[in-house]
């Protein structure tokens, strides 16, 4: 049985004085779930929310990687300076993909990165508007994931499917649909030669207490990728709890 994982991504958001206060109300509410909770917090927050889940079952991750070792990459962050920060790392968020030029190619060498690194990457993948629409959203997914893990062996990994156009929206996904794609993500898993029943996938878009318990309801969906809602101590919380409720 899979554990579920909540993740939260809080992307470019929060000072320093509110990154401490999150991180500690996650703390006090959300402490006892048997789910696996993960605190993406920007960059320059990492240390110190890492410091302040000290004692706790809680994990923190990277919001992305860069896959040289050191050098002259003005602005980057190498998986090697995270080791013994965080556990976790995002990469090919639709973010970086859109807005910073991540090709698959791209995500595919953060990928390498990560598993060299022991850090476990949360692959995130999804189609946007244009694609949806057309009816290429398998295809889109298929050819993200296949590219991603071309060039790795088997290795412990976090899959979430996160559709573009439901981020940041309001407007989730459908569960029918989340739970059809996240079957295809695990087809590719297979494929890539991956036994698919160990990876976790996540479900990502505009997931809130009010729609959560309806993706993690689905056998394929084991957790979210959430941004706006776990910026909210309570509503974060509220999503462990569900994630809890549904796999226990
Ligand atoms: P929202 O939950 O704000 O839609 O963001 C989802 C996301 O991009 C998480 O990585």
């Amino acid at each position: 049985m899979r554990r579920p994982i909540v993740a939260g991504n809080w992307k470019m958001n929060t000072t320093r004085s509110e990154a401490e206060e999150l991180v500690l109300a996650i703390r006090t509410l959300a402490a006892a779930a048997p789910t696996e909770v993960v605190i993406c917090p920007p960059y320059v927050w990492l240390d110190l929310v890492s410091r302040a889940l000290e004692g706790s079952n809680m994990k923190t991750g990277a919001q992305d990687v860069y896959w040289e070792e050191s050098g002259p990459f003005t602005g980057q962050i190498a998986v090697t300076q995270l080791v013994g920060m965080c556990e976790y790392a995002i990469v090919g968020h639709s973010e970086r993909r859109r807005l910073f030029g991540d090709t698959d190619e791209i995500v595919a060498r953060k990928v390498v990165a990560c598993m060299g690194a022991g850090l476990m990457p949360i692959l995130a993948v999804g189609e946007d508007a244009e694609e949806h629409a057309a009816g290429r959203a398998e295809a889109v997914v298929r050819r993200q994931v296949a590219t991603a893990l071309a060039e790795v062996p088997p290795h412990p990994l976090v899959a979430a499917y996160e559709p573009v156009w439901a981020i940041g929206t309001g407007d989730a996904a459908n569960r029918e649909h989340a739970q059809w794609i996240a079957t295809v993500i695990r087809d590719e898993l297979r494929i890539a030669g991956f036994d698919p029943e160990t990876v976790p996938v996540l479900y990502g878009g505009s997931v809130t207490p009010d729609n959560f318990p309806g993706f993690v309801a689905q056998p394929d969906i084991d957790g979210g990728l959430v941004g706006g809602a776990s910026l909210d101590a309570r509503k974060f919380a509220t999503l462990v709890e569900q994630a809890s409720t549904a796999a226990y």
